[in-house]
């Protein structure tokens, strides 16, 4: 089931190919996650990541261009939410789509596991990810002050009703933009 829906969205992805991650992307992971954020996650922190996606807790998928991971997302399931607590591209492999398609994956998946809602925090300045969420319908819904190194705001950003026809469609036309 999973398998067949990465290779949907894989079908529209080009040369970029989606999997699960494993531990042996994240020498690659690790160096785009130290270019994009001022607070990078550990490897410890993707280790324990990937052991509790094994035990169903947590999705995580990366995007390869060939053998070399060029971004990565990830979840954690709380039903009946599935929280997004990563998304990264490589800045040489940004504007192509490719977190475009990495969340396309996630949320076809989140669909056919049955949750009702996508959420996640955006820090107040990311006003790039905050559009590419909106045009998955995610909307602010509150903010978390100082989320971010004490100092910046998070942007609580929801997108209710995944399981409606309306999603569906959402999701179809993304798709078929990528394609
Ligand atoms: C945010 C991020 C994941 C987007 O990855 P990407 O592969 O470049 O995104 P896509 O090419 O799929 O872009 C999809 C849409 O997002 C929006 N978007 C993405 N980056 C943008 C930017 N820098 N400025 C404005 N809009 C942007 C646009 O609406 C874009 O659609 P368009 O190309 O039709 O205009 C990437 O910029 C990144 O890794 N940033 C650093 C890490 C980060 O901030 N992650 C989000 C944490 S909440």
């Amino acid at each position: 089931m999973i398998g067949r829906l990465l290779a949907r969205v894989e079908r529209a992805a080009g040369p970029v190919r989606l999997e699960p991650m494993h531990r042996r992307h994240l020498r690659d992971v690790l160096a785009i996650e130290r270019r994009v954020y001022p607070k990078p996650w550990t490897e410890r922190i993707f280790a324990d990541e990937i052991e509790m996606m094994h035990r169903g807790q947590r999705w995580y998928l990366v995007a390869r261009a060939g053998r070399v991971a060029v971004g990565y997302c990830g979840a954690l399931l709380q039903h009946p939410e599935v929280h997004v607590t990563n998304v990264a591209v490589n800045p040489d492999w940004q504007g192509r789509g490719v977190a475009t398609r990495m969340l396309l994956a996630l949320a076809h998946r989140a669909v056919a596991a049955g949750y009702d809602a996508l959420t996640l925090e955006v820090r107040h300045t990311n006003t790039g990810a905050q559009a590419l969420y909106r045009s998955f319908g995610f909307a602010p819904a509150g903010i978390r002050p100082r989320y971010y190194e004490n100092r910046d705001d998070a942007i609580v950003m929801w997108c209710p009703g995944i399981q409606d026809a309306g999603f569906a469609d959402r999701l179809r036309r993304i798709g078929e933009r990528l394609a």
